[in-house]
């Protein structure tokens, strides 16, 4: 009775300070800081706020300073017009009198550009101060969020230093959101999306603003994030008609003090569509004009619109070719309407035929490299890491560096479709960075792909990113707590992609969970490996799409194909080429599809040759035989094997990890991750199974007790519906 007396004290006395941990709040937490001497360090720092100005822009970087400062140090910061002792100054030398006469600065902030930003610590007139200055107000915004995450990752604030700017343009999230369907009060599904439904509220636009698309655009921001695809590359045409231009532009309105600009996705055959043309061959005068027009009355509603993304040609969208033209005469006719406004188009390389081919991850670079050099300058292609689909290992796509007269941009995918969905820990920046790190000797060694997309030695005037989002309306915005880890490395990644995946994960564990070294370091560490743990129990050794037929790409089916159906080029066993001889897809230049011969030498060759190819990607470019030995003296049968146990105690080490950290975790998100992690485990298990099972029907090998028997026959998991399995035990 006494307890519950005093729990109930507590409770009322606490309730206005106590939040369920729903993780809305992202990485912008601004918990006041619980290390006292830090915390005396950063209020004796900070004594006063000088931070002229009133752009839209400014203003919102102000509110975010005093929402930060407020929450860090416990009280809102004093407003000052004047300098005294440990003062921070924010501002251009437009908007701060003080910043432009600090001669001081004017060498540094040369070197930032539009969009970096200088945070020093100075002294004026003998007085210690703190500058945090841009040339325009979007780098003071990207300041601000950065002088916070000092604060935030538990640095000193003292003797500053930091020049920040980054290295890539156009740092877009591309939203595959559909438009709701006529009737549907709700908003529209989002393909493969596992946090929700879409965050646009088309229904209720332009009328109603939610308050999320401020939020949204205030976490872009505090990542560099400059502009959002609103619409599914699988385009509707009615995102093109004036009511849903009008609905647009009041989004573009919400995001614009925060420099987030809005693209939508344009389908091809729009001018017959909505237009009612007979066609949308790109060359006949009355498309081009439909286009000029349209694009005209876009920027006439949103100003500063960025451009479109175009899925031409693939999976079935229309595309110039439907109409016996190219790529080219396609992107071009955007190209010519968009580039009075300053606008860009993104043009998707990924493609592929109408016909199976006979490998279809040579397509991208079949289509596009004899096109190099041909499309206008505002044309930017857009490329996936992989040659094929954001599997979870790839090899980098050979387009990457393969059209170097052309502005090349990267596509990552920030929500994984093809790696667990939102519920399993996957963070996907050492993968992000794998990609970005290969050297595609383009222009000999060194030719990183981060290179080619930062335009670096071509001096493209374009260079540009797009992550495909996780963001939904779930009020945790990505599904789980750990997948936010994945749009904020994204973000970092697309700003500087020399960042390593262990400097964002260490800033992202302590904005969004606390500054404990006992927590960051071991869940620092389970991040780090977990993309390798769900290599290890989907894919090993350079398998690829291995997954369940069910068009939800969750879960196991390498035996989708054995029975032929559909498109063979979209089937498991077209890509595993299992037979009783062995597993792989032979890509080389004497038996094989040839598909190495698209990359630069030495790559070509190191691809080539089977025993210079990195194992990881042993199963990509070689049809190897179950007895073949590995480095490790084992055979491929029983690697294969260890690699999946690998992947399962990968994710037992996670849970043990996350177990242990239950009093360093509010309970909500403790509880949510130690569920996620329990269908994690049984996931792996099944990948394990179901894939050996499978194989085994072709190599007749045993799988020794001592490393694991199946639990059910393949039967089972041939039955097995794994994301209705998941919704009947009340995931969400
Ligand atoms: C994948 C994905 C599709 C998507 C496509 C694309 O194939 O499964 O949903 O439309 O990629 O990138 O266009």
């Amino acid at each position: 009775m006494k307890k519950l007396f005093i729990s109930l004290i507590l409770g009322i006395c606490c309730a206005p300070f106590v939040r369920a941990e729903d993780g809305y709040r992202l990485w912008l937490r601004y918990d006041k800081v619980a290390n006292k001497t830090l915390l005396g360090q950063y209020q004796a720092g900070i004594k006063q706020v000088v931070f002229p100005g009133n752009s839209p822009t400014l203003v919102v970087a102000q509110e975010e300073l005093t929402r930060g400062l407020s929450g860090l140090l416990g009280t809102e910061p004093t407003k000052s017009e004047t300098i005294a002792a440990n003062s921070l100054v924010v501002g251009t030398a437009s908007s701060s009198k003080t910043i432009a006469g600090m001669a001081q600065l004017r060498a540094a902030l040369k070197e930032v550009g539009d969009e970096g930003y200088i945070i020093r610590s100075v002294s004026m007139n003998g007085k210690p101060v703190t500058v945090i200055a841009a040339n325009t107000d979007r780098g003071v915004l990207y300041g601000v969020f950065n002088f916070l995450k000092l604060m935030q990752t538990n640095k000193s604030i003292k003797a500053l230093a930091v020049t920040d700017y980054p290295r890539i343009q156009y740092r877009l999230l591309d939203h595959w959101d559909n438009l709701p369907r006529p009737g549907d009060t709700q908003t529209g599904t989002i393909e493969r999306g596992y946090a929700g439904r879409s965050l646009w509220d088309w229904n209720k636009l332009p009328g109603t603003i939610s308050p999320r698309y401020k939020d949204y655009a205030r976490a872009d921001a505090s990542l560099g994030i400059n502009g959002a695809v609103l619409t599914n590359v699988n385009a509707n045409v009615q995102v093109l008609t004036p009511d849903y231009i009008k609905k647009a532009a009041v989004i573009a309105d919400a995001f614009r003090p925060y420099g987030v600009r809005v693209f939508l996705s344009a389908k091809f055959s729009a001018p017959v569509e909505l237009g009612g043309l007979k066609t949308a061959d790109p060359l006949d005068p009355t498309v081009i004009k439909w286009w000029t027009d349209k694009i005209n009355e876009i920027y006439a509603a949103i100003p500063d619109f960025g451009g479109f993304v175009v899925k031409a040609n693939s999976e079935g969208q229309p595309g110039p070719q439907t109409y016996g033209r190219g790529h080219m005469e396609g992107a071009n006719l955007f190209a010519d309407a968009l580039a009075p406004h300053g606008g860009i188009v993104m043009w998707r390389a990924f493609v592929y035929d109408n016909k199976v081919s006979e490998d279809r991850t040579m397509q991208a670079y079949k289509e596009f490299h004899p096109l190099d050099g041909k499309f206008k300058p505002n044309v930017v292609i857009q490329i996936k890491n992989g040659p094929l689909d954001f599997q979870p290992r790839e090899p980098f796509s050979p387009l990457l560096g393969g059209m170097p007269k052309t502005p090349e941009m990267l596509e990552l995918q920030v929500t994984k479709e093809y790696l667990g969905d939102a519920g399993n820990l996957v963070y996907l920046a050492p993968m992000w960075k794998e990609c970005l790190d290969s050297d595609t000797y383009a222009h000999g060694k060194g030719t990183t792909v981060a290179k080619i997309i930062e335009g670096k030695g071509e001096h493209h005037t374009i260079s540009g990113i797009a992550g495909v989002s996780n963001v939904g309306d779930d009020m945790d915005w990505c599904g789980s707590n750990f997948s936010q880890a994945n749009w904020y490395a994204y973000g970092r990644l697309a700003w500087r992609p020399e960042q390593t995946s262990a400097q964002i994960a260490d800033d992202w564990i302590r904005m969004t969970f606390n500054n404990d070294p006992s927590f960051i370091e071991p869940i620092k560490k389970i991040m780090l490996s977990s993309r390798e743990t769900c290599v290890n129990y989907m894919t090993p050794l350079g398998l690829h799409h291995q997954m369940s037929a069910m068009n939800n790409h969750y879960g196991p089916g390498p035996w989708v194909g054995e029975t032929p159906r559909g498109r063979a080029d979209q089937t498991s066993t077209y890509f595993s080429r299992i037979d009783s001889i062995g597993i792989g897809f032979d890509r080389t230049s004497k038996t094989g599809s040839n598909s190495v011969s698209q990359y630069f030498e030495p790559v070509r060759s190191i691809f080539d040759n089977i025993k210079t190819t990195p194992e990881e990607y042993l199963l990509w470019f070689h049809h190897v035989p179950w007895n073949y030995k590995l480095k490790s003296g084992k055979t491929l049968w029983i690697s294969l094997i260890e690699h999946y146990n690998t992947g399962i105690e990968g994710v037992k080490h996670m849970q043990k990890v996350w177990d242990s950290m239950e009093s360093k975790v509010d309970p909500e998100r403790f509880k949510e991750e130690q569920h996620n992690l329990a269908v994690q485990l049984e996931d792996a298990k099944i990948w394990k199974d179901a894939c050996l099972l499978f194989y085994q029907k072709y190599s007749k090998l045993p799988i020794p007790d001592a490393l694991g028997k199946p639990a059910h026959d393949l039967d089972y998991y041939e039955k097995l519906r794994m994301r209705d399995k998941r919704k009947l035990e009340g995931e969400k």
